[in-house]
């Protein structure tokens, strides 16, 4: 059996990366620095109803702090999954031998999602004052899958949400022409964050290789529900009616926006073809994943 060692060996490289290669959002970001009102939070094309009449409708400086209140809603979903996945991790770790490796990474992914959580906060405070989402229905079954998912259904869960963020702030730190504080916060997550992807990725792929028949149809409903979840709170509806839109208009507009289908697309791109190759998109739930919109028709 070389699969103890080999986990072993990804823990070890990844603590020793997150030794060389950490923030400390108080300190690393300037929160008293002034949000300038003419920059964009996430790039226009980007923006759920961009190239849809509505947004075309909306004055520059709506459709500025629709941007903004579009990341405040992805943030205040990001708490919500991260404090999920931190229970989910305390409660592998809680399972788990100490002194392995394995099991002092998962405690220092807890850590730097600790700081992630924090960091959002304070963000959310900073960009709009208070969360936009997720709804009551997710916040309460957030609250069953934290306590109750087990480690491969958590992993995998991760590992969804994570390429989702990741695929968003690669391109929020890349683009100057954006607001810093949006940029800075997307470049902490994202550098943090691709240690964790591989850590989920890699436990994700050792865990399928056992899964029985009935372990797998049941890991791809699961995580369909879960992936379905999680887009739909990506961008709350009530994100909409702080520009004065009517929020389920809006949010039917957005959904059936040709840009937004395929943004999101790709942002899971890397997720998908994973979940692909590990056969976890099949049966039951391929329906949700085709009706969160997130697969090629
Ligand atoms: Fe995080
Ligand atoms: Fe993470």
């Amino acid at each position: 059996m070389t699969t103890a060692p080999d986990r072993e060996r990804v823990a070890q490289r990844l603590q020793r990366s997150s030794a060389r290669n950490s923030y400390d959002p108080e300190v690393d970001i300037d929160w008293s620095a002034p949000i300038p009102a003419d920059r964009y939070a996430k790039p226009p094309q980007r923006c759920s109803l961009y190239g849809t009449r509505m947004w075309e409708e909306l004055t520059e400086p709506e459709r500025i702090r629709l941007s903004q209140q579009e990341v405040v809603s992805s943030v205040s979903s990001g708490i919500w999954f991260e404090l999920i996945l931190m229970q989910g991790l305390v409660r592998h770790v809680y399972n788990s031998d100490p002194t392995s490796e394995h099991a002092q990474y998962a405690l220092t992914e807890i850590a730097d999602e600790c700081r992630h959580s924090t960091m959002f906060g304070k963000a959310i405070a900073k960009m709009y004052g208070k969360p936009i989402g997720p709804s009551r229905v997710s916040r309460r079954a957030g609250r069953v899958f934290g306590a109750l998912a087990g480690p491969t259904l958590i992993f995998a869960g991760a590992l969804f949400v994570e390429e989702l963020a990741d695929g968003m702030q690669r391109e929020i730190m890349r683009d100057d022409t954006l607001q810093p504080l949006s940029r800075m916060v997307s470049r902490i997550h994202v550098t943090e964050e691709a240690r964790h992807i591989s850590y989920a990725k890699d436990e994700l792929v050792r865990a399928c290789a056992g899964l029985s028949r009935f372990q797998r149809a049941n890991l791809k409903l699961w995580l369909a529900a879960m992936a379905y979840t999680a887009t739909q709170e990506f961008i709350h509806p009530k994100t909409y009616a702080t520009v004065g839109l009517d929020p389920r208009v809006a949010w039917q507009v957005a959904k059936d926006n040709p840009h937004w289908q395929a943004t999101k697309i790709q942002w899971v791109r890397k997720a998908v073809a994973l979940f692909e190759e590990l056969d976890l998109i099949d049966g039951p739930g391929r329906r949700l994943w085709l009706a969160a919109g997130l697969l090629e028709r």
